[in-house]
C-alpha cells in the first residue's frame, strides 16, 4: 500500500516486444526497492501504458494535451517523485518505446532523480545509458552516476518467457542498492526545487 510519507518511485520498463528479459530485470529491481525501504514503488510497464508513436500537434511544454493516453501518462509520471528507467541496448542505443514515452511530457519530468537499470550482451546496455542521459537531463531530469550494468542478462534468467525470473549476482545487487541509495538521498533535494 501507498506510504504518503515515502516518496513514490516509478520502475520504468521500456522494452516492450513480446518474450522481453527486460520485464523480468524490472519486477527484481522494483522488489529490491521495495525491500530497501525508502519509496512506494510503482512498477510501470511501457508495455501496458501502450502509446503510440508520438502523436500529440503542440510541443508537450505547453501541455496542450490532445489524446486520452497523453492525458493518463501525464498523469502518471506527474504522481513519481524518482524513476529507474530498465532499459535494453538496441543497435548501440536505448529502444525507441523508451525514448517515445520520454518524449511525450516535459514538466511531469523535471527536478526528479533518474537511475538507470541496463542490461544486454558483453556491453551490458552501457551504451543505450549513455544514450539516454543527454535527453534526461534536457527535460531537467538527475541521471545519476550510480548505474547498474547487466551484462550477458540471460545468464541471469531461468524460465520462459515474459515469466521469467531475474536473479542478480551479489555484484549487481550492491549496486542497486547503491543506486537506490542515492535516488532516496537526491529525491528529497530536488522536491524542494519542484515545490519552488
Ligand atoms: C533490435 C535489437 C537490437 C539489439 N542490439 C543490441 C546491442 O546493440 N547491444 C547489445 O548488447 N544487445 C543488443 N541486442 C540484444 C539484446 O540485448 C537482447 O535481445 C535483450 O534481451 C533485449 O532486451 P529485451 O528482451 O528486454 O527487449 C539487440 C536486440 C534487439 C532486439
Amino acid at each position: 500500500m501507498a506510504d504518503p510519507d515515502k516518496p513514490t518511485l516509478h520502475v520504468i520498463a521500456g522494452s516492450t516486444r513480446p518474450g522481453r528479459a527486460g520485464i523480468a530485470v524490472a519486477r527484481w529491481i522494483a522488489e529490491h526497492a521495495e525491500k530497501h525501504d525508502a519509496f512506494t514503488v510503482e512498477l510501470v510497464d511501457l508495455a501496458e501504458v501502450a502509446l503510440p508513436l508520438f502523436d500529440e500537434p503542440h510541443h508537450p511544454r505547453l501541455r496542450r494535451y490532445t489524446h486520452e493516453h497523453t492525458e493518463r501518462w501525464s498523469a502518471t509520471v506527474e504522481r513519481a517523485d524518482a524513476f529507474v528507467f530498465v532499459v535494453p541496448e538496441y543497435n548501440h542505443g536505448v529502444n525507441a518505446a523508451t525514448k517515445n514515452a520520454i518524449d511525450y511530457l516535459v514538466h511531469e519530468w523535471a527536478h526528479k532523480p533518474a537511475g538507470l537499470v541496463s542490461y544486454g550482451g558483453v556491453a551490458g546496455g552501457t551504451r543505450a545509458v549513455q544514450s539516454l542521459k543527454p535527453t534526461l537531463s534536457a527535460l531537467k531530469m538527475l541521471p545519476l552516476t550510480e548505474s547498474v550494468i547487466i551484462p550477458f542478462v540471460t545468464a541471469f534468467l531461468d524460465g520462459e518467457g515474459e515469466s521469467r525470473r531475474f536473479t542478480p549476482n551479489s555484484e549487481i545487487e550492491t549496486g542497486a542498492t547503491t543506486m537506490l541509495d542515492a535516488l532516496a538521498r537526491t529525491s528529497p533535494v530536488l522536491r524542494g526545487l519542484r515545490d519552488g
